[in-house]
């Protein structure tokens, strides 16, 4: 059996995708399959943490021995699962591709084609880590990931520093073996002390990284 050092800890993971309905046949959503946050969850899972996921749609199977799933469909649901178990959770950690946008109207109707272009309305949705951020308790462990195809690490520290977070897991989702869907990704954790890139990996070994450095994190944290 592996090690269980994370037992006693209670984890919130968000993992996947959301989708936004735009009409009774059309959606908009992203990349995201959930690979990178089901990872996590069933590396926390197998080191003995009580893992709460809020999953957007996936066809995944959940990790075995995980008992506490919430699935959602969008950023709105995936916000208010959240908002639900943050006070409880000791460390919180955002893998899941957020819909930064919603249709401002979902049409109660298929909308009709017609000749001219279509324009839809998009209003923001709430920024989930950084409300956590917001509401963080001094013990509380706040991890993010940065999904980016340029500027990576620029982005992901104003990302990490924006979001009031303790670590934020740059993946530039443009190089090959890392980001969506696939079964590796390509890393650098960026955090108050500074970068540090790690080689292209399999997501189960990323997850394992980022739970070690989570340790460490919470470490600096309680002795505060
Ligand atoms: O699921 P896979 O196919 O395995 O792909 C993995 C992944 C590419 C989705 C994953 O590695 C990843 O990068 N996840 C974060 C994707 C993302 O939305 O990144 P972002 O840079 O747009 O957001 C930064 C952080 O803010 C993220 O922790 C995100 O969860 C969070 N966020 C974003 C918007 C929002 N409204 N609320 C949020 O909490």
């Amino acid at each position: 059996a592996a090690r269980q050092d994370l037992a006693g800890l209670r984890l919130l993971i968000t993992a996947g995708t959301n989708v936004e309905a735009l009409d009774p046949v059309r959606l908009v959503t992203n990349r995201a399959t959930g690979k990178m946050g089901y990872a996590v969850a069933e590396a926390a899972v197998t080191r003995g943490a009580d893992v709460t996921l809020v999953s957007g749609p996936t066809n995944l199977e959940l990790p075995k021995g995980l008992t506490h799933v919430e699935r959602v469909n969008t950023g709105l649901e995936m916000y208010e699962a959240v908002m639900k178990h943050f006070a409880l959770a000791d460390v919180y950690i955002g893998a899941a591709a957020v819909s930064d946008y919603r249709p401002k109207e979902t049409f109660k109707q298929k909308l009709k084609k017609t000749d001219g272009p279509l324009l839809v309305e998009f209003v923001r949705n709430p920024d989930i880590i950084a409300t956590c951020g917001e509401k963080r308790a001094p013990h509380q462990v706040l991890i993010g990931f940065a999904a980016e195809t340029e500027n990576v690490l620029e982005n992901a520290r104003g990302k990490l520093i924006r979001k009031n977070c303790d670590l934020f897991v740059a993946n530039d989702v443009s190089k090959e073996g890392a980001g969506f869907g696939v079964d590796t990704n390509i890393v650098t954790f960026v955090g108050h002390d500074g970068d540090e890139p790690l080689p292209m990996l399999p997501k189960i070994e990323v997850a394992n990284r980022i739970l070690d450095k989570m340790l460490s994190l919470r470490e600096g944290r309680l002795v505060k």
